[in-house]
């Protein structure tokens, strides 16, 4: 009779469970009261707007734990009560609202193409051990072939298209990359000029695959976009290529107290031409805050079209 009640109550417990994981999903998964639908893949083609921009939004470090349940880290003490997983949701939706990104991009391998700008995704994975010693992910050789060759190929048909609209020179396809472990060159931009704040050492892994030699010899890459420090949110420049910080974006993940949690837009320029949109003409970032004014700051041009052309 004992170990019946024990049953019962453990089933209890666990549909309590299942109940409020769909409350929360049902309370939370909605934006503007229309549910959100989560698609693994964009509508490809990507597409510009019609006013030639393409919007992105970078999520670097979400961290997401268990919705209400989930602690905040390094917030202020009178927010502790006050904090959950609920306000990196909402920090998602209201950033969705304001910025109206075309895309928002977490990170994973994979590629998205639109023709104009192509957006490499690389998995930099998590932690490995070299020789015995635990260290973080990196990328691999078999990944920096596939992203010769897919560079490679979405270049000859941006070439193709070009020839068969017959338009003036061809402008070099323009990428962004996407991966989330920086590579051990981006510790040199400590020396270096940067916008941003540099909060704490780079942690990234021992070993040197070579990504900065691949990403110089594609040429497409015109910016690569990083996380994993979230109380680095800088940019810097090695070798002609940008390398963006995204800053700390979740509440459950570690930041510092007193320091917003934060996320990075990233708006791509076309080119007007007389009769048709042409390649990319600039590639613009920014950053926004969480505080009461989700203030922007830090807006730079990372990359544009020579004016020789
Ligand atoms: C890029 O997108 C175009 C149009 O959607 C598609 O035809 C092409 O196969 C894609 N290229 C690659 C390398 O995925
Ligand atoms: C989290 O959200 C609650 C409820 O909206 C709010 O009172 C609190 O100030 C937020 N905390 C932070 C650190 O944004
Ligand atoms: C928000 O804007 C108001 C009005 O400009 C200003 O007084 C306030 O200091 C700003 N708050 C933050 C956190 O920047």
């Amino acid at each position: 009779m004992e170990s019946q009640t024990v049953k019962w109550k453990h089933y209890f417990l666990y549909l309590a469970f299942i109940y409020a994981i769909l409350y929360f999903l049902h309370t939370n998964l909605l934006l503007n009261n229309r549910p959100i639908r989560i698609k693994k893949w964009p509508h490809l083609p990507l597409r510009f707007r019609h006013d030639g921009t393409f919007k992105i939004l970078q999520v670097a470090d979400m961290h997401f734990g268990s919705g209400l349940l989930s602690r905040c880290r390094d917030v202020l003490p009178s927010h502790f009560h006050y904090c959950s997983d609920l306000n990196t949701t909402r920090f998602l939706k209201t950033m969705i609202q304001l910025e109206k990104p075309d895309f928002v991009a977490f990170t994973g391998s994979h590629l998205a193409n639109s023709s104009v700008l192509n957006l490499f995704f690389l998995d930099s994975g998590d932690r490995e051990t070299v020789q015995g010693v635990r260290t973080y992910g990196w990328i691999k050789e078999s990944q920096l072939n596939w992203l010769r060759s897919a560079s490679r190929e979405l270049q000859v048909q941006n070439q193709e298209v070009k020839y068969v609209i017959k338009t003036q020179p061809v402008d070099a396809s323009a990428a962004l990359a996407f991966f989330h472990i920086p590579i051990p060159e981006v510790r040199q931009l400590y020396y270096q000029k940067f916008v941003g704040r540099f909060g704490e050492g780079v942690a990234c892994s021992s070993v040197n695959s070579g990504v900065l030699k691949t990403l110089v010899s594609i040429k497409d890459v015109k910016a690569v976009f990083i996380g994993h420090d979230h109380t680095n949110d800088f940019c810097g420049n090695l070798e002609g290529i940008w390398f963006c910080y995204g800053g700390g974006f979740g509440y459950h993940g570690y930041g510092r107290i007193g320091l917003a949690r934060r996320a990075r837009v990233i708006l791509a320029e076309l080119r007007k031409g007389d009769k048709e949109w042409m390649g990319v003409e600039r590639i613009k970032t920014w950053k926004r805050l969480d505080d009461e004014n989700l203030s922007k700051i830090d807006e730079q041009v990372l990359w544009e079209l020579s004016p020789s052309r």
